[in-house]
């Protein structure tokens, strides 16, 4: 079972996990799927600068991805989410003059500087992400009325709302402090906000994705859901499993032996989070395609999941 429709309404959907458990084709397929239901989505992939090789954009089969939103399909675009725009922004709002900001921007020395310090390139990266929340259309409507984030790596969602507290503590009013209160109501609201933990049923990946979800429950991130993705396909009902095991049982290891083994972990895994994870559990299978095609059946998969 999919079941994701409950992430519809929000404005942002932060996909987090460990490395390689799926989060950018689970973010990736979670993004046509809203946008086939109608929403405009927009797919942003967090990258420390806009250089470097898009995941996000190989897995939404497009050649390349800009720090300003490119068209992917119907409702659908995508970004990376750099530090460097929002930079931009905090400066227009901590320097008096626009040109001034901009002449700060094109110093390598402040660029360096900004990249280096620890709280600041969160900091451009919720900027940024606020700015994408705010734009309208004409009309006065969201311009993106869901922002898909792809995190790097498990302690970003946690470092994103935990830096700008600090610095709400050293620089507590000003627009600078407006700015971050503001980023900090969004990303704690569970209306507005969701986590999406991402991971592997499996028990290791299990227990890394409960302490996660932990420590985003504790930074006050609403934890919206838990995606176990690549569940291994089980076509036993439970008595033939107990047949299949009894044939496999006095024989040398074979590879069915090692798939009927990893469909018990998944199954051992699954009834762990079950019992220890409060918000729903949405399951995906193994899908034996790649790149682009693989986020397509996942979205379609996901849509049957909702039928
Ligand atoms: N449901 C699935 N079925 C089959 N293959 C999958 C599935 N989900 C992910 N994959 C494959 O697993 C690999 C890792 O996926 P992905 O890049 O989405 O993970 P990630 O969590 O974003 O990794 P990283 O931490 O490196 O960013 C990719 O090769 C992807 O094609
Ligand atoms: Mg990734």
């Amino acid at each position: 079972m999919v079941a994701l429709k409950r992430l519809l309404p929000l404005r942002a959907v932060l996909v987090t996990g460990k490395g390689g458990v799926g989060k950018t084709t689970v973010a990736a397929s979670l993004a046509r799927y809203a946008a086939a239901q109608g929403k405009r989505v927009l797919c942003a992939e967090m990258v420390g600068d806009a250089e470097t090789a898009s995941a996000l954009a190989d897995a939404l089969g497009v050649p390349r991805l800009d720090v300003e939103p490119v068209d992917v399909g119907p409702n659908l675009k995508a970004v990376l989410l750099a530090p460097t725009l929002g930079h931009q922004r905090f400066l227009r709002d901590v320097l008096p003059m626009r040109l001034l900001a901009d002449a700060a921007m094109r110093s390598a020395a402040i660029r360096r500087f900004l990249a280096a310090a620890p709280t600041f390139p969160e900091m451009g990266v919720l900027y940024r992400l606020l700015d994408l929340v705010r734009a309208k259309q004409r009309d006065g409507s969201d311009l993106h009325e869901m922002i898909i984030v792809d995190l790097p790596a498990t302690g970003h969602a946690l470092a994103l709302a935990q830096i700008p507290q600090s610095l709400l503590r050293v620089i507590p009013t000003g627009p600078i402090a407006s700015a971050v209160k503001e980023g900090l109501a969004l990303l704690m609201d569970p209306e507005k906000t969701g986590a999406l933990v991402v991971t592997l049923p499996e028990t290791l990946p299990v227990s890394e994705a409960l302490e996660l979800a932990r420590g985003i429950e504790q930074h006050e991130i609403p934890l919206a859901q838990v995606f176990v993705n690549r569940v291994p396909f089980d076509p036993f009902s439970d008595e033939e499993r107990e047949v299949v095991r009894a044939v496999l049982a006095d024989r040398p290891p074979t590879l069915g032996g090692r798939t009927l083994e990893r469909i018990d972990r998944a199954r051992v895994a699954l009834a762990r989070l079950e019992r220890e994870v409060k918000v729903p559990i949405a399951t995906l299978q193994d899908v034996w395609l790649e790149g682009p095609r693989l986020a397509e059946e996942m979205a379609s998969l996901m849509a049957v999941g909702e039928a």
